[in-house]
């Protein structure tokens, strides 16, 4: 297991991670400043985009509830950023979301990966929301009612794809974020990454990893290179060395089908928030798996 187990919803459900302990921290805000990039790229062009996230959580965080306050991760990853003297033009799509959540200026709310594609998202885009814990997805339900551009459903996040893709607007991104509960989670990913991308081989896709050891990332990339496919990005951000594999050292973000120039962007945008989240021990690497 790779995330920490959030004891107080553990009980009584079989699946125990609560993003509501890790909202804001390191990983998600790597995570969600390039998702930004990613949107702000399909908006270049006026047609409609579709967007499926296919392990939604609930959508936004209240970084002063009792489970943001126990882990404190926010304090490591997005108060650092907010509280960084400068920062580069790549970050701006990201902050200048999460400054609007917190109007007043001060750090409370923070949020999630729907809420940052519907931050961004025009009247003709549509967002659909996959999210397997049954409260989880009665929250994303309530908060998403009344946008008739969100869709929200209750199904394991593997399977959605089967019926919402290929999307009938033909571009758009899926973001696929599971919370590495299970020992086989790079392999289930590395199937339903293989099945995705025979309905859909052009959209683009963003993978969350988690990076403690070294040699089982080398192994998962050598898997994605080894099955072919298009172009993809491995974009990593390490907050220390890896030479302890028992630890969450960093993370990454698979990029099939990055939108053009995206590398260019992230060779800024990596070692910055490498430098400002762990300054002095952070690293980052981007490496190109596949060319077409
Ligand atoms: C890492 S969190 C998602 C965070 C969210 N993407 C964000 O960036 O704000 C992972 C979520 O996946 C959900 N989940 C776990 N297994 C799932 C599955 N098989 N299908 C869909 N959702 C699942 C968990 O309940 C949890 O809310």
């Amino acid at each position: 297991m790779v995330r920490a187990i959030s004891p107080l919803f553990a009980i009584g459900s079989a699946m125990n991670y609560r993003h509501a302990y890790h909202a804001g921290n390191f990983a998600d805000v790597m995570k969600h400043a390039i998702l930004t990039l990613v949107v702000e790229s399909l908006k270049r062009k006026e047609t409609p985009f579709f967007a499926l996230d296919t392990h939604a959580g609930i959508g936004a965080y209240d970084l002063a509830s009792v489970a943001a306050d126990k882990t404190g991760e926010f304090r490591d990853g997005i108060a650092k950023i907010l509280a960084a003297p400068q920062c580069p033009e790549e970050m701006t799509p990201y902050l200048t979301l999460v400054r609007q959540w917190n109007s007043s200026g001060e750090l409370r709310h923070y949020p999630g990966s729907p809420e940052v594609v519907r931050g961004l998202m025009r009247p003709q885009d549509r967002l659909a929301l996959v999210e397997l814990h049954p409260e989880d997805v009665e929250v994303l339900r309530h908060r998403f009612s009344g946008d008739r551009r969100v869709g929200v459903h209750h199904m394991d996040g593997y399977m959605a794809a089967k019926g919402l893709l290929p999307p009938p607007e033909r571009r758009g991104l899926v973001l696929i974020d599971p919370p590495f509960e299970v020992r086989d989670e790079i392999e289930q990913l590395c199937k339903a990454l293989a099945r995705v991308l025979k309905l859909w081989r052009t959209g683009t896709y963003l993978v969350w990893y988690p990076i403690k050891g070294r040699e089982p990332i080398d192994r998962f990339h050598a898997e994605i290179a080894a099955a072919g496919g298009p172009n993809t990005l491995a974009a990593e951000l390490l907050i220390r060395p890896t030479d302890d594999p028992f630890r969450l050292n960093g993370c990454g973000l698979l990029l099939v089908n990055p939108p053009w120039k995206l590398a260019q962007s992230l060779e800024i945008l990596l070692p910055w928030l490498a430098e400002t989240l762990a300054p002095g021990r952070g690293g980052y690497r981007l490496e190109s798996l596949i060319g077409e």
